[in-house]
């Protein structure tokens, strides 16, 4: 399904293909929908997804769910049928660290295709490992990282919000946690494992404490009321440890009023080693939706472009906006071409 403008200057119109009805999937789709050289197919929820996940679209974004094995086969299928994929679930971003035997078969049926996977948005995809690595460009020798993020969910669907462990007591948020139903934000060890693959750096451990934020009062959120004494957000640490040392600190809170709990939403990067004192911060933090939604419509291209095989965000070049899909990255397209 892919085809040329006829007689215009437009490059090529590529087909893309949005599996998941939700939040990101139509953000996604809708943004996608105004490029004049892309044509968007779907948001597709769960019965209708299948076709377009074999439609051999130019790319297909997969906007479902968190874990690997949930949308390891949506990824397969896609890659078989000749697409390059944006996949958002959280643990796709470094596969390997999740179960190394399918990230390295889907890796393989991608480059034996000649197509692109890359597991991203902002966090994981910029926040805590695209945008680190950005910034270790300007040191020698960093010894350790910290990176905190401070963001507003009350606008997360409800499925989201549960899995992060919203509206329980905190003896159910332990059971949750425990069970697995409850797993916070994830993507932490993913990102960790991005910087540490590029860096070269070998993780000993990752060791992770996650504990329910109560509310002291409740908070009508329409998708899912909260009550007093229940988790009305989350925070998390990741710590990775190298030489048995911490290395890499991961902060993450989340939290459906913010104003209420004291928090103020921001995202914030330090970086430390012999002759380096660097503090980024990013006031008042990137929103984890319209974010994330721009991240996945400007990863279209360089996906696109990008060698084949399942990418980390470390291996392309930075997602931006492009304003005028027809003049943007003209230059590189051409080099490609000759
Ligand atoms: N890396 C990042 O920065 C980033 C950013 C944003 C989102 N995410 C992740 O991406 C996922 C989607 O986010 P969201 O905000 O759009 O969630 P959402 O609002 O809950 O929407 C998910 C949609 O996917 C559908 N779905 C679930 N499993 C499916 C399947 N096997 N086939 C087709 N559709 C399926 C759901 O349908 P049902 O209602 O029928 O279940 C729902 O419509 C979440 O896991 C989220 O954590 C990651």
């Amino acid at each position: 399904v892919t085809g040329v403008s006829p007689g215009s200057a437009l490059p090529p119109v590529r087909h893309v293909a949005v599996c998941g009805d939700g939040q990101l999937g139509r953000a996604v789709a809708e943004r996608l929908a105004r490029r004049p050289d892309i044509v968007v197919h779907g948001p597709a929820a769960r019965a209708a997804a299948e076709p377009l996940l074999r439609s051999g679209a130019d790319l297909v974004l997969v906007a479902t769910t968190t874990r690997l094995a949930d949308v390891a086969d949506d990824v397969r299928t896609a890659v078989e049928s000749g697409s390059n994929v944006i996949v958002s679930a959280e643990e796709s971003a470094y596969p390997w660290a999740v179960d190394e035997a399918a990230a390295r078969e889907i890796d393989e049926s991608a480059r034996a295709r000649g197509v692109t996977v890359l597991g991203g948005g902002v966090n994981p995809g910029l926040i805590f490992d695209a945008l680190v690595l950005t910034l270790l460009g300007t040191t020698v020798e960093p010894t350790t990282l910290t990176v905190t993020r401070t963001v507003d969910i009350s606008r997360f669907g409800p499925a989201v919000l549960r899995r992060l462990g919203v509206g329980v007591s905190p003896a159910d948020f332990r059971a949750g946690v425990s069970a697995g139903s409850i797993l916070g934000h994830a993507g932490f060890p993913q990102s960790m494992a991005i910087v540490a693959d590029a860096l070269g750096v070998p993780i000993d451990r990752v060791d992770r404490e996650i504990a329910p934020l109560v509310a002291d009062r409740p908070v009508p959120l329409p998708q899912l009321p909260v009550d007093a004494g229940a988790s009305a957000g989350v925070r998390q640490t990741y710590v990775a440890f190298v030489a048995g040392e911490p290395w890499f600190t991961a902060v993450f809170t989340g939290h459906v009023d913010l104003a209420a709990a004291g928090l103020v939403a921001r995202d914030e990067i330090a970086v430390r080693g012999p002759g380096t004192t660097l503090d980024c911060v990013l006031s008042p933090g990137i929103d984890a939706q319209r974010g994330s939604a721009a991240m996945v419509v400007n990863s279209v291209d360089r996906v696109i472009a990008a060698e084949p095989g399942w990418r980390t965000v470390a291996e392309l070049p930075p997602a931006h906006v492009r304003l005028d899909p027809a003049a943007a990255g003209r230059r590189a397209t051409a080099r490609r071409a000759s």
